[in-house]
């Protein structure tokens, strides 16, 4: 099991490329299974998750590979109908092909996801989903079964409450060839739910409303493969802007879509960055020390969940009393424990943390425990003076190319230990 060792403080400075999204290229990758031929998907990282869904899809029946940033997936032998649990319990996105394999074949097993370090990720909408479309969902032994009736998935309309990343991507695909008209409503508008709408339109899937809440799907009786380059990842290029403002450091963050990062921004500008915002670039010079900041994680276009745990690390060393309201996973707040072994000072109430701002916080071991949080503590430990350690980094390789190698490029001092 890797951790990393830390030596900071460090100020970051210089230019980092953004590498293509983890939550736009899982669900692209899954699309594949509408088709049978050869899926080509551009700009994808090379990610634990990514590595993990290649799996998946090779146990389903089908041939991927992955290089420089190519991947190809070739269905054509797909016979397969089940996920199995060692590789679903490692990554939830595994659920993605519940809808595909439904809907080209007729079946799926799935099994059921568990929860996660910060608490249950329920499925009833992706479920409650597909059932409008027609599906028989039956929970046995621990796995979803999902079969089609005889003619095939009907057309059906559902309203998502709350808005969902995953079920909207998961009932969109299935909607593509069921029979007839699909109106999905109150559908999650994250980019990454955008990109797969508009990976499918052009495999020649019927959809309307991409963008909106709104999404009304003519079915088709096939798809072509899908060919796509996969857009930004935002939380990525959050997360480094973040270590920048966070270290006191002058970074250019290419590759980046910008208009995917308004919350995320708005709140640097808030904390007194200077932000200088290109078409693909956004450059962030911090000022001398942060101020604080009010943060309230909600569903796109506000502020990311994702990104909710690196600005709380952000928030520890500001000027004054900052406070962020988690919304989406009220449970998210498992970083706290660890940036309190930093030195920081942040009290829970409920799903709002109320962090007062420490000059400086103090090098320590810590541990991840999940994606976003070990980011934020990777962060923490270069702005920290001293040494840090932060174990069980395999959940930052699940999300983050080559974190270490960016960061450390930028002047962080970031060693990987296997211990
Ligand atoms: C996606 O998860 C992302 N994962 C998450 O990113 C992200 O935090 C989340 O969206 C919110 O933006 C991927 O894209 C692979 P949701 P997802 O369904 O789809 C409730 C990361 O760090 N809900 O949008 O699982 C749910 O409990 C990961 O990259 C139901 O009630 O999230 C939550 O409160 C972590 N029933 C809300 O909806 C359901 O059937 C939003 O969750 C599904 C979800």
């Amino acid at each position: 099991m890797d951790r990393f060792v830390i030596e900071g403080p460090t100020k970051l400075a210089g230019e980092v490329r953004c590498s293509g999204a983890k939550n736009a290229v899982l669900p692209l990758m899954a699309a594949a299974l509408l088709s049978r031929g050869v899926s080509e998907i551009g700009n994808v990282p090379d990610l634990r998750d990514v590595r993990t869904f290649m799996r998946l899809l090779e146990i389903l029946g089908a041939r991927c590979h992955l290089e420089g940033g190519d991947l190809t997936i070739d269905t054509t032998a797909v016979t397969g109908v089940e996920a199995p649990y060692d590789l679903v319990k490692t990554m939830r996105a595994s659920i993605y092909v519940l809808g595909p394999l439904l809907a080209y074949g007729g079946e799926a097993r799935v099994s059921l996801p568990g929860g996660c370090a910060w608490g249950p990720r329920p499925v009833n909408l992706h479920l409650g989903g597909l059932e409008r479309l027609g599906a028989k969902v039956q929970l046995e032994a621990g796995f979803i079964h999902t079969t089609a009736p005889d003619g095939g998935l009907q057309g059906g309309s559902f309203r998502f409450e709350p808005s969902s990343v995953g079920a909207t991507c998961n009932v969109l695909m299935a909607a593509t060839l069921a029979a007839g008209r699909t109106e999905l409503s109150n559908c999650a508008i994250e980019p990454e739910v955008t990109q797969l709408g508009r990976a499918l339109v052009a495999a020649g899937a019927r959809i309307d409303g991409l963008g909106t809440p709104t999404l009304v799907i003519q079915g088709v009786g096939e798809l072509d493969p899908i060919r796509h380059r996969v857009i930004p990842d935002r939380i990525e290029a959050g997360t480094f802007l973040c270590a920048a403002a966070l270290t006191g450091g002058d970074v250019v963050v290419r590759d980046c879509v910008p208009a995917h990062l308004e919350s995320a921004l708005a709140a640097l500008g808030d904390m007194g960055c200077l932000l200088d915002v290109g078409t693909d670039f956004v450059r962030l010079q911090a000022p001398e020390r942060l101020r604080a900041v009010e943060i309230v994680t909600r569903p796109y276009p506000a502020f990311p969940t994702d990104m909710q745990a690196q600005f709380m690390a952000a928030a520890c060393v500001a000027e004054g009393v900052s406070h962020l309201t988690e919304t989406i996973y009220p449970d998210r707040f498992t970083h706290t424990a660890e940036l309190r072994r930093l030195g920081a000072e942040i009290r829970l109430d409920g799903a709002t943390a109320t962090i007062v701002g420490v000059p400086v916080l103090e090098g320590a071991p810590v541990m991840a425990t999940d994606l976003r949080a070990s980011a934020a503590l990777v962060l923490a430990g270069a702005a920290a003076r001293g040494t840090t350690t932060v174990d069980r980094v395999y959940h930052i390789d699940r999300g983050y190319e080559r974190i270490e190698a960016k960061l450390n490029a930028l002047g962080a001092r970031i060693r990987r230990e296997n211990v």
